[in-house]
């Protein structure tokens, strides 16, 4: 009993209307994860980082922050995109995909590359003297500006020396050939 008589005084001598404080208040400015660390990560190693992010990701939480460095992006959505068919290292698989490094059918015609990127192909095709028989489904969920990025950059890598395809002409011949 005498103990259960103390533990009334020993509660109420608690500090009252007092509410602990914290030691120190919050920082509440810390800055958020710097956004331009994306974009450089982008353009990292060929085959790494660039294939992990996904098409159109960076892109867009990026956007505002600064320009599209027009060959980055290209490689985005080669890697993204192309790559699963003709490969990383754009040689093709024989047989099946045809390759675009070295591809005297990519390079003789600008305007006929952005018809298939738009519209696809159905062979047969002679690539490099090797015929292909196969089928390439359209990518024309593809903007006008990621198809000038990718065809510039297949253009002018790979063993490629190209000029490059402008938005201008891939608006062109979205908009004029079937
Ligand atoms: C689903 C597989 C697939 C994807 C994805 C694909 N292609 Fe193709 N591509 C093919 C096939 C197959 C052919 C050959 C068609 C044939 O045999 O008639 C071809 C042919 C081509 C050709 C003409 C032949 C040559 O080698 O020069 C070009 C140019 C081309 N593709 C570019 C691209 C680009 C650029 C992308 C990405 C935007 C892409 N392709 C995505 C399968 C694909």
């Amino acid at each position: 009993m005498a103990w259960a008589c103390q533990a009334a005084p020993l509660l109420d001598a608690a500090p009252s209307g007092e509410r602990p404080r914290p030691a120190a208040p919050p920082a509440v400015n810390e800055p958020a994860v710097d956004p331009t660390e994306m974009v450089h990560n982008a353009g990292g190693p060929l085959f790494a980082k660039a294939w992990t992010a996904p098409v159109g990701a960076a892109g867009q939480t990026t956007a505002a922050a600064e320009p599209v460095d027009p060959s980055a992006a290209g490689k985005k959505v080669f890697l993204g995109l192309c790559a699963s068919c003709h490969q990383p290292t754009a040689k093709g698989i024989p047989g099946a995909f045809p390759p675009l490094a070295g591809s005297d059918f990519l390079m003789a015609d600008k305007r006929r590359s952005i018809g298939i990127v738009l519209h696809g192909l159905m062979g047969p095709v002679v690539v490099n003297g090797a015929t292909f028989a196969n089928v390439m489904p359209p990518q024309a969920q593809l903007t006008d500006d990621q198809i000038s990025a990718v065809l510039s950059f297949v253009r002018s890598n790979f063993g490629n020396t190209g000029e490059p395809v402008t938005v201008q002409e891939v608006a062109e011949v979205r908009a004029g050939h079937p």
